[in-house]
C-alpha cells in the first residue's frame, strides 16, 4: 500500500484579519488619549516645527514653549490654527489690532484652536479635536509681524 505522506502544514494564517488599518504608518500616535505636540517659539520668529501631521478627530494638545530674553511686550507668541477657508493674512491683519491677545474678536470664526500669548520662558498649550475633513491647515502667531516674518505652519490631516 502506498505510504501516505503528511499533509503540508498550513504556513498562512487563515483569513486577513492581520492588516493594518489604513494610513496606519504612525505607531508614534497613541490609538486612546491625547497625543502632546510641542513646539518651541524664539526671537528669531519661527516655530520650531513647520508641520505637524494628524489623524482626522485626533485629540491634539499644542504645547507651545517660548524661549528668549526680549520683554513680553516686545516678543511674545502664541498659536493660532485657522480654518480651512480662513486667510492667514486678513487674520493677522485684523490681529494687529486686537489688544492685548491679537485674537480679534470678530475672526473667531476663523479659529479652529488658539493659546494665550506666552512671553520668554512661558508655556502655553491648547487641546482641541483635530478637524475630521482631511487637507492642510494654517498655524500662525498673530503677534504683530510675526506671521510675515514666518511664523507659520502647516497642520496636515491625513
Ligand atoms: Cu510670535
Amino acid at each position: 500500500p502506498a505510504t501516505t505522506k503528511p499533509a503540508a502544514p498550513t504556513a498562512k494564517p487563515a483569513g486577513d484579519t492581520q492588516k493594518p488599518a489604513a494610513g496606519a504608518d504612525k505607531p508614534a500616535a497613541a490609538a486612546k488619549g491625547v497625543r502632546t505636540v510641542e513646539i518651541i517659539g524664539t526671537e528669531d520668529m519661527k516655530f520650531s516645527l513647520a508641520t505637524i501631521t494628524a489623524k482626522p478627530g485626533e485629540q491634539l494638545r499644542v504645547r507651545l514653549v517660548v524661549k528668549g530674553s526680549m520683554p513680553k511686550i516686545a516678543m511674545a507668541h502664541n498659536f493660532v490654527l485657522l480654518t480651512k477657508k480662513a486667510s492667514p493674512v486678513d487674520y493677522v491683519t485684523a490681529a494687529m489690532q486686537a489688544r492685548p491677545d491679537f485674537l480679534p474678536a470678530d475672526k473667531k470664526a476663523d479659529v479652529i484652536a488658539a493659546t494665550g500669548l506666552a512671553g520668554a520662558g512661558e508655556t502655553v498649550e491648547v487641546t482641541f479635536k483635530v478637524p475630521a475633513v482631511a487637507g492642510d491647515y494654517t498655524y500662525l502667531c498673530s503677534f504683530p509681524g510675526h506671521f510675515q516674518a514666518g511664523m507659520k505652519g502647516t497642520l496636515t490631516v491625513k
